[in-house]
């Protein structure tokens, strides 16, 4: 139904050139899902090579589709044209996988979340008091640390920084890429809670990718699996995946139900062995 999703990726292909063999990699081999106002989506893949990264910077058009559509509220996103991509990066915001690889380390903070404001639709006599109210609703960044450089703050801090460059300016959209896979387990609870109260207190949708099935429990309402660049949905987070018939939804794999069903096992059994 049109206009039904927020976000509609329909048979998305990307396909990479690897260098030297003359061929090429298909990251996503014709992934579909739709994500409505107000979700957060979870997309789940345990391998790493899955195409999670790749779907993320896709959308954003910092990889190009070799085929396929995105339509953001109801309208495809063209992405030769760099006024379409401009106006999809004004309405979804992506927290990267790697904060250290993310942020400029010569960069002081203040800047860094400046960053987030250009090209938004924030008057610049306003950027300063809209840089202090994030880093506050953030948490973590005290004043003094705004020139502060990343070098100088710890793990979680450098995400807060992340999360407060993505929402600095107002987004429809958070792609969170991972955000907590390279903090100690203490940090990453601090990290999942401010994002659920972000979410709520600024009415955002999100798509939140990770391989670690409890986060997309904790975090997400509905769950797509992503298995070597397809995907199945699954639903609601909390119905298994074996209730559903991936054989029948176009696009999907059926290993992915499978692969979903392994991250279950292995989260288990992770769990029994005191891990
Ligand atoms: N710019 C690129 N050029 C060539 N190949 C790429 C590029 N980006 C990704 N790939 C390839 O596409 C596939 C999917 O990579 P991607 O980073 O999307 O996986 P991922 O699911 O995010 O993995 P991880 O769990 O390790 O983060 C991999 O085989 C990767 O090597
Ligand atoms: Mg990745």
């Amino acid at each position: 139904m049109p206009g039904e999703y927020i976000l509609d990726v329909r048979d998305l292909v990307v396909r990479f050139r690897v260098k030297g063999r003359g061929g090429f990699t298909e990251a996503l081999k014709g992934v579909s899902l739709g994500v409505r106002r107000g979700d957060s989506y979870g997309i789940v893949g345990g391998e790493t090579g899955s195409g999670k990264s790749t779907l993320a910077k896709t959308i954003l058009g910092i990889n190009r589709p070799t085929s396929g559509s995105i339509y953001l509220e109801g309208r495809e996103i063209d992405y030769s044209s760099s006024k379409d991509v401009s106006l999809a990066r004004r309405n979804i915001g992506i927290v990267f996988q790697d904060p250290v690889g993310s942020l400029n380390p010569r960069e002081p903070v203040y800047r860094i979340i400046r960053a987030g404001l250009i090209n938004s639709d924030v008057p610049k006599d306003r950027y300063e008091e809209r840089i202090v109210e994030i880093s506050r609703q953030v948490g973590g960044i005290p004043q003094g640390k705004l020139w502060s450089y990343p070098g100088q703050l710890s793990g979680g801090e450098k995400q807060r920084v992340s999360i407060a460059r993505a929402l600095v300016a107002p987004k429809k959209i958070l792609i969170l890429d991972e955000p907590t896979s390279s903090l100690d387990v203490s940090i990453q609870a601090e990290i999942l809670n401010l994002l659920r109260d972000l979410r709520r207190s600024m009415s955002i949708t999100f798509i939140y990718i990770s391989h670690d099935i409890n986060v997309i429990r904790f975090m997400c309402n509905r769950v797509s699996v992503l298995y070597y660049g397809k995907v199945v949905e699954c639903g609601g987070r909390r119905r298994p995946c074996s209730r559903h018939r991936p054989t029948r939804t176009p696009g999907c794999s059926p290993g992915a139900c499978w692969a979903y069903r392994g991250l279950r096992y292995r989260h288990q059994t992770a769990l029994q062995a005191g891990m």
